[in-house]
């Protein structure tokens, strides 16, 4: 059945991304500690970033002409063909993959965002064939722990005075083998269970190499 709704899907960052990045960064993190350096991570070969973009299912502009165009965007009539909801950035290691920031626009949480960027980032991770997934939280920050044990990141350790706007420690949290037959079950049961809960809103996944 054809749908009018809007649908999120995950592709790159790009520059012409950046502002609404920003204002998701400050937004969600809400901390004094100095923004992600985004242009330089845009070229950075061991990095990949990706955004959340909600898409509307009406892709080509229903007007004709760019002034009339221009003038609808004006007036407020056309939404825009995309809207940014959250980001993730990745960097590689030799054998790892690590996390290095996820935030979703507050107005936006609770819809299975961040969920489905970890998923990608198991994707990615798997595609690389890298050996597990890497990252560090702020004990104090529940809500991202929650998530990240729901994926099934485990407490591997804890670096002293890790944050450096309130020297607060950083849990180290990582992923069992990405190809240890459980974790491959799990990632399998999230997927669909992320599918059956939020299917209807996301577009269906990259395609990815099935784990060995
Ligand atoms: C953390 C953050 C990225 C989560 O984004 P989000 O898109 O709202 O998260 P999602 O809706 O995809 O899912 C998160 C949920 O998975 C949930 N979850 C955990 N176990 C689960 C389970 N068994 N079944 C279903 N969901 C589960 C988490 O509890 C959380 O939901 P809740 O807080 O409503 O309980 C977002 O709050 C954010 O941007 N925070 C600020 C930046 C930040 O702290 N980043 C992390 C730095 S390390």
């Amino acid at each position: 059945m054809a749908t009018n709704q809007r649908r999120i899907a995950i592709r790159p960052m790009e520059a012409g991304d950046l502002r609404q990045v920003r204002r998701i960064e400050r937004l969600a993190y809400g901390t004094n500690l100095p923004g992600t350096p985004f242009e330089r991570e845009l070229h950075n070969g061991l990095a990949q970033y990706v955004v959340a973009v909600e898409r509307s299912p009406h892709q080509q502009p229903r007007h004709n002409g760019a002034v009339m165009g221009a003038i609808r965007r004006i007036l407020g009539l056309d939404e825009p063909a995309e809207v940014i909801l959250g980001f993730l950035g990745l960097w590689y290691t030799i054998d790892q993959m690590h996390v290095v920031t996820i935030a979703v626009d507050p107005t936006q949480q609770h819809r299975g965002i961040a969920q489905r960027l970890l998923l990608e980032a198991h994707t990615l991770a798997t595609d690389a064939e890298l050996k597990n997934i890497a990252l560090e939280v702020r004990p104090t920050n529940a809500r991202a722990r929650r998530l990240y044990e729901w994926f099934g990141f485990e407490n591997t350790g804890t670096l002293r005075a890790y944050y450096s706007d309130n020297g607060e420690d950083a849990v180290v949290m990582l992923t069992p083998d990405l190809v240890a037959p459980d974790f491959v079950e799990r990632l399998r049961y999230l997927r669909e269970e992320h599918a059956r809960e939020h299917g209807a809103t996301f577009e269906p996944p990259t395609e990815h190499a099935p784990t060995p």
